[in-house]
């Protein structure tokens, strides 16, 4: 072997640039080798976990799967927009995770309704997965989720019915919420923070039995906290984190807050499980934590019982934040759609003096003979589509569907906002237009479409819970409160 040191000068020049380009060479092979053994290692484990016959979707890359082909910070636009090249269903890759996303009315109700039990396990979701670990009802699963879903549906369904209706309860709640909107006396004002406090209200009763002032600091803590949460899970943070959960976790940033921000709302809750314990009649249980302990109780024997501290604090939690920001979004879109819509509202006052009249509150009653707040109301729900993507599912065991197989614990996302904005199934999904949900005469008409409440959020819909009340709010203040200095230039048309 020639030593370097017994070289020309020249001739050392061209040694070193030829080492120089072999190690680039080597350098590149190295590279490529690394390449090559992770796509090997990534295809073997596909073969090893059954992803073989998954729908077809964009190409993966190794690690980063199809992250580089969307933007970030708006997921759902490009995974619907992936949907029109790929079909109403096709794998896409969460990092290394394959997710296999449905879009579209059809296919959805195929899984999420004919296949329901098949597709109902939960999803990663790390964000709550962190704090939860498996024991609540939004992120738990199996036959525990089973049985505090049923469970918690239930009681809130007695607690509707009960002694004190969940109709008084919003009837006083909205009381209070015209109340503080008449303070403004017609002057313009943000309504976020009061429709905020009216809609959580309601779960407060159910939950905690009782309401809170919109000025008790705790109240507006917990607030601050759910609202936070929302924020950071919606941002590109919480996107990341979404996506590659297991390097997330170790990395610094502001998403680490919503683990935080759940701890507190816990201890929060914690306090009022320990208040209900001192103080609990289990003849006469005053709310959801009341009949969770009286639930505990009942089963202390039964060592294989899903009903323990650990749940409830989990389940109470999960229901006062889902039950919270879902409301009063809802609420505060439809104020802004109805501000967009002089010529419905006008509409609306008409049925309601009609209906109701000025001496006194609608009441439940009054519903079937109103069908067109009842459209209203559906379709600001429809139109706001404030859970576009509902929550990632797995499925439960092997399955074949639509020619595919879909192998036990595959994410699936169900882009709930495709079947609500499915043209097959409304005549101008873009547009607000009460007429989706009224038939020719003018009644009322059902749309399996509107996935948010047919298909899968199940405690939403059948506990007469407030997703279902923003009208009342809306139908008792409307005759009372028109907010001229509100109106924003008339937009013509119903779009
Ligand atoms: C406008 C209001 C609401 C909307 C649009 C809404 C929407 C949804 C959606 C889309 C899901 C996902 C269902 C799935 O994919 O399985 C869900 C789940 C859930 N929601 Fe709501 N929701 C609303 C109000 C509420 C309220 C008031 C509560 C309070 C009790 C609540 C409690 C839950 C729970 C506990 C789950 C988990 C259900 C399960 O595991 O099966 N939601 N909701």
């Amino acid at each position: 072997m020639v030593e370097p040191a017994s070289l020309g000068s020249s001739c050392e020049g061209q040694w070193r640039q030829q080492i120089i380009s072999r190690m680039d060479f080597s350098g590149t092979i190295g590279v490529l080798l690394a390449i090559c053994f992770v796509c090997l290692l990534y295809l073997s484990s596909r073969k090893k976990k059954n992803w073989s016959n998954l729908p077809p979707g964009p190409i993966p890359l190794p690690i980063l799967g199809n992250m580089l082909q969307v933007e970030v910070k708006e997921l759902i636009k490009s995974l619907r927009k992936l949907s029109e090249t790929y079909g109403p269903i096709y794998t896409f890759y969460l990092g290394s995770r394959p997710c296999v996303v449905l879009s579209g009315y059809q296919v959805l109700k195929e899984a999420l309704i004919e296949k329901a039990e098949e597709f109902s396990g939960r999803g990663d979701f790390p964000a709550v997965q962190m704090w939860s670990n498996g024991n609540g009802i939004v992120y738990g699963t199996g036959e525990r989720w089973r049985q505090l879903r049923r469970f918690a549906i239930s009681t809130l369904k007695n607690f509707g019915m009960g002694k004190r209706s969940m109709e008084e309860r919003v009837k006083e709640e909205a009381q209070f919420l015209v109340s503080e909107f008449r303070k403004t006396e017609g002057k313009p004002f943000d309504p976020t923070f009061f429709l905020s406090c009216a809609g959580s209200n309601i779960i407060c009763t159910l939950v905690f039995g009782e309401r809170f002032e919109y000025t008790d600091e705790k109240f507006l803590t917990l607030l601050n906290l759910i609202n936070s949460n929302w924020k950071l899970m919606s941002s590109t943070w919480g996107q990341l984190l979404f996506t590659f959960p297991k390097i997330m976790r170790h990395v610094p940033g502001p998403h680490r807050q919503i683990y935080k921000n759940y701890l507190q709302l816990a201890a929060f809750v914690g306090e009022r499980l320990k208040m209900n314990k001192e103080t609990l009649d289990p003849n006469n249980p005053r709310d959801f934590i009341d009949c969770f302990l009286i639930k505990v109780q009942q089963e202390k024997n039964n060592p294989n019982t899903h009903f323990n501290d650990e749940t409830m604090s989990k389940t109470t939690v999960n229901l006062f934040f889902a039950g919270t920001e879902t409301v009063s979004s809802t609420l505060r879109y439809g104020l802004l759609i109805l501000l967009r819509h002089p010529e419905i509202e006008e509409k609306l006052h008409e049925e309601i003096d009609r209906v109701v009249g000025p001496h006194r509150s609608p009441c439940m009653e009054d519903r079937s003979r109103m069908p067109y707040m009842d459209a209203v109301l559906h379709e600001i729900q429809r139109y706001a589509d404030i859970v576009p993507m509902g929550v990632p599912h797995t499925v439960t065991r092997d399955i074949k569907f639509r020619g595919y197989t879909l192998p036990k614990d595959i994410n699936i996302i169900p882009l709930l906002c495709t079947a609500q904005a499915d043209p097959t199934q409304f005549k101008n999904p873009g547009c607000f237009d009460p007429s989706h949900f009224l038939d020719e005469n003018g009644r009322f008409k059902k749309n399996d479409a509107f996935m948010a409440f047919s298909a899968v959020s199940l405690p939403c819909r059948e506990a007469s819970l407030p997703g279902r009340e923003p009208g009342h709010h809306g139908a008792l203040h409307l005759p009372h409160h028109h907010p001229p200095a509100l109106h924003p230039p008339v937009t013509g048309g119903a779009c």
